[in-house]
This record gives structure tokens, C-alpha cells and sequence, in this order.
């Protein structure tokens, strides 16, 4: 072969070689970390740090799909929202906040937060104690307030325009909701004193601070997940003969709407610094499951590993009844959605299209 053709071909795979790494580090350098606030949906561990909370995942069959095939407190068959995000750009899911300041890894390794935190906590609401059964989840206001801990830190850690790069790149990352809306219809006594346009507005309100507790501490984009159709999870079936339970599902449909006007508001107020992308988790698990068969799915409505009616009157647990089959199912157990059906999410929240993300999608926000 003539040496010359050999020799523009090499060199033609060192420049893509070249362009292909090159891109990849930038790429990397776009999103230096990830924040995480939330409750199950994106809980990677913390619970596993409260001694009195009922709320773990730390029992098979949990984690049964998981790289380890180990329960690790995610509330999943495998890997959860929060570490298909990561994955979606690039970077390693960020670790539970109580794992990184336990006394055991405090004192041994050298601890940064550079890297992203995961503050989330199964159970938790945006209003502090939102089930008094299971009050030990760490409230978004103590999730923001243990932000603010490790702001401090980075503060004394870092010279201040590079920490201020470096949270301005950051995306600060927000499920949170559910919880609240669960423990609505969950409690007479809140009915009693909240209409349900009253309770959705505390909700878009007490959010609010929090955002901008976070904003006043450096955060400028973030990722904000709304409410999904949550009367659609197995456990909400068991109220309406096996179909979805219609007043949760409204009253998460009054909620979103409410928080897309707060946001858009928030950045008017903060004079545009701030970008956002919204997910409307409602329109694509309803998609998912009127769509189903075109997805993959043969089974919208039990859970995968529980037991009794729709494997829903209990949670997952070693004793469970579990499916033949995790990826035909959408519900892992009564409330959490398997992995398959995450990955659909997480694909859509990233570059999906304006039905499903809007002003902009998270592939976009990263770009700024
Ligand atoms: C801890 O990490 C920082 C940067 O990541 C480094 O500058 C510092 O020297 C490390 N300290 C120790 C004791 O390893
Ligand atoms: C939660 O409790 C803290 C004090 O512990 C309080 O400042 C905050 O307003 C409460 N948040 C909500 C949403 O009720
Ligand atoms: C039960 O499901 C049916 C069919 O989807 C729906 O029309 C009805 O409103 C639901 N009832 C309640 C109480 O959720």
C-alpha cells in the first residue's frame, strides 16, 4: 500500500482522536458539579444516615439492578434520577452530604465539595415535617441549610471568583413536591384548614426562599423537576379500583402550574441571572403510560416487587413478591418508578422536546 495513504490515514485518526478528546474535556468543563435537593426520587444514601428514619432503602430487593446489585438506599431496582443525570453529562453521581461529613470519613479522607452534593432525602417535602410517620427525612429548608454549611466551607476553601465560576456553572438540581401533595389528601386536618389552591400557593411560595437561599449562595442554573401524576403510582390505584386516583393527580396539575408562574416570576425578580429548565414529569409519565406498549412496557399499573392487591399494600422488601420481568414494568414498587422507566425521564429531561422542558431543556442549560 502506498506509505502516503497510510500515512494521511493515521494521521487523519490522530486528528479525530484529537477532536474527540478535546471535546470531551470541554464538555467536562461546562458542568464542573451537580447539586441535588429532593426527596426519594433522587436520594442516593442520606436516609441511610438517620438512625430513627423508617424511610430506607437498605433491604434487597432494592439495589437488585444496581452495578454492586447491593442496596445502597436508593429507592430503585438500580440507579435513580440522580445518577442518570450525572451520567447524562458526564460526571460521577454526586455523594450523599451526610456520607461526606459522617465522623468516620470527616476525619479520614480530604473531603471537597467541589465535586457535587447530594442533599436529598426520602420522605422529604418542601414543608418540614409532611407525614408526622415518617418526619425523619432531612426538609428541603435543612437540605438548603446544610448548602449553606457547605457554601461556608468552599468560602474559606476557595478564592472567591473561582468558587463564584465554578457554582455559576453548576447546575443545582430540584425534585421535590410529591411528598407535600401525598401528604395533602393524607390528612384531614389539612384540608380543613387549606384549600387546595390555598396549599399548592404555601408550596410555590415556601419554595421560593429556598431558591433564592440558594441563589444568594452562588447557584445560577438550575434544573426544576414538577410534580409527576402521582395518582398513578400503584399505591394511589388501591383508592380507585386499580385506576389512578384523580384528586392527587389534579391537585399535582395546580401545583405545577403554580410553580412554572413562580419561576418564571423569580427570574424576572433576580433581573434574568438566573437560568432555569422545568421538566414537566406530569406530561411524560402520562405519555409513558398511554404509550406504554411503544415503550416497552406490559404492565403500567402493579408494582414490581411488593405485595397483596397491585403488589402495592406493601413496600419492597426480602419477602416481596417480585416480577418476572423489571423491564416491562413502569413501577418499581408502590411509589418509585424502575430504572427502565427513569431512563425514558431522564432522556426526555435532558433534550427533550419543548412539550416536556421548557423555557429550555437541561442540555441547553448546561450549554449556557
Ligand atoms: C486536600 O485537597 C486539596 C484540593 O483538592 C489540596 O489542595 C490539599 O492539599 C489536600 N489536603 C490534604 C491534607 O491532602
Ligand atoms: C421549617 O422550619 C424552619 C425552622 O426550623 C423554618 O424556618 C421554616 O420556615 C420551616 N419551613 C416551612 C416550609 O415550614
Ligand atoms: C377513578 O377512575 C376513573 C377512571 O379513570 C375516573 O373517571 C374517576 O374520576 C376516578 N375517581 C377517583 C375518586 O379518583
Amino acid at each position: 500500500m502506498d506509505i502516503s495513504i497510510v500515512m494521511i490515514r493515521n494521521s487523519f485518526l490522530l486528528i479525530s482522536c484529537f477532536v474527540f478528546f478535546s471535546l470531551g474535556f470541554l464538555e467536562a468543563q461546562k458542568t464542573p458539579a451537580i447539586y441535588v435537593f429532593g426527596d426519594s426520587l433522587v436520594d442516593v444514601g442520606n436516609n441511610n444516615h438517620l438512625t430513627l428514619s423508617l424511610v430506607k432503602a437498605i433491604l434487597p430487593y432494592y439495589g437488585i439492578d444496581f452495578p454492586t446489585k447491593k442496596p445502597t438506599g436508593r429507592f430503585s431496582n438500580g440507579k435513580n434520577a440522580a445518577d442518570l443525570i450525572a451520567e447524562k453529562i458526564g460526571l460521577a453521581t454526586s455523594p450523599p452530604y451526610l456520607s461526606l461529613v459522617s465522623k468516620i470519613n470527616f476525619n479520614k479522607k480530604n473531603v471537597s465539595f467541589l465535586h457535587g452534593v447530594n442533599f436529598a432525602s426520602g420522605g422529604a417535602g418542601i414543608f418540614n415535617g409532611t407525614d408526622p410517620t415518617i418526619r425523619q427525612s432531612i426538609s428541603l429548608t435543612k437540605q438548603v441549610d446544610y448548602y449553606s454549611q457547605v457554601h461556608e466551607k468552599l468560602t474559606q476553601q476557595t478564592e472567591a471568583s473561582t468558587l463564584q465560576k465554578h457554582l455559576s456553572k453548576s447546575i443545582f438540581a430540584i425534585v421535590i413536591g410529591s411528598n407535600d401533595i401525598f401528604g395533602y389528601y393524607n390528612s384531614m386536618d389539612l384540608q380543613k384548614k387549606n384549600t387546595p389552591q390555598q396549599y399548592v400557593d404555601s408550596m410555590t411560595s415556601s419554595l421560593k426562599i429556598q431558591l433564592q437561599r440558594l441563589y444568594n449562595n452562588g447557584a445560577r442554573k438550575f434544573e426544576i423537576v414538577g410534580v409527576g401524576p402521582i395518582g398513578c403510582c400503584p399505591i394511589s390505584r388501591l383508592k380507585n379500583k386499580t385506576e389512578c386516583f384523580s384528586q392527587t393527580n389534579l391537585l399535582s396539575i395546580k401545583y405545577n402550574k403554580g410553580l412554572q408562574s413562580m419561576l418564571k416570576e423569580w427570574k424576572l425578580e433576580n433581573k434574568d441571572l438566573i437560568s432555569y429548565s422545568y421538566f414537566d414529569s406530569f406530561a411524560a409519565l402520562q405519555d409513558i403510560i398511554q404509550n406504554s406498549i411503544s415503550y416497552g412496557f406490559k404492565d403500567v399499573k402493579d408494582a414490581c416487587c411488593g405485595l397483596g392487591e397491585l403488589n402495592a399494600q406493601f413496600f419492597c422488601t426480602p419477602v416481596s413478591s417480585l416480577c418476572a420481568n423489571r423491564q416491562d414494568h413502569i413501577f418499581w414498587d408502590p411509589v418509585h418508578p424502575t430504572e427502565a422507566a427513569m431512563r425514558i425521564f431522564v432522556d426526555r429531561l435532558y433534550n427533550g422536546p419543548s412539550k416536556y422542558t421548557f423555557p429550555i431543556n437541561m442540555e441547553q442549560l448546561v450549554a449556557i
